[in-house]
């Protein structure tokens, strides 16, 4: 896919999430939506889904793909560590990332996005997973930050 038709594939997919998320209050649902529409809109993937911080951990929410690690600890994996430095982490090979956590042998590149609370603290992270080395490049990760900001902004509204 060349850069335009990838920013195309994210503009369709950014207005989908507008939609979706229009009015929903419930974390769970509009979770469940996101990794759904992403699942469905972008190629080569083996993963998309969210973890939420919870009891001092991060715990598997909604997601697509296979069964993966319920819970995982502050610091660690690619998951863990993108929630201690509060910064997307995009891994071209996930393994050459030292700590890497594999939940699906079949995982080749990963990209994790944190969101946050209103009061600018890390929620949970979204985390995305491709068979293919280096999947995800700056199209990607500036796209996926955009799709999280409506997802932060649908979070000041949700109950649970
Ligand atoms: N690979 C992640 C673990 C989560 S699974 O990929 C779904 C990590 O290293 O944190």
């Amino acid at each position: 896919m060349n850069n335009k038709s990838k920013q195309h594939t994210y503009d369709e997919l950014l207005t989908m999430a507008d939609g979706l998320l229009d009015g929903e209050d419930d974390l769970i649902s509009a979770m469940a939506n996101l990794c759904a529409l992403i699942w469905q809109t972008l190629p080569d993937l083996n993963w998309a889904g969210f973890y939420r911080v919870k009891q001092g951990g991060l715990v598997l929410a909604p997601f697509q793909g296979k069964p993966a690690c319920n819970r995982i600890a502050f610091g660690k994996g690619v998951c863990g560590s993108a929630w201690a430095e509060n910064r997307v982490i995009a891994v071209p090979d996930v393994h050459a990332f030292p700590g890497h956590i594999a939940c699906d042998g079949a995982s080749r590149s990963e990209i994790v996005i944190p969101y946050h609370n209103p009061d600018g603290s890390v929620a949970g992270v979204l985390d995305i997973d491709s068979p293919r080395l280096a999947r995800f490049d700056w199209i990607d990760e500036r796209s996926l930050c955009a799709l999280v900001s409506r997802f932060e902004r649908q979070l000041k509204q949700c109950t649970d």
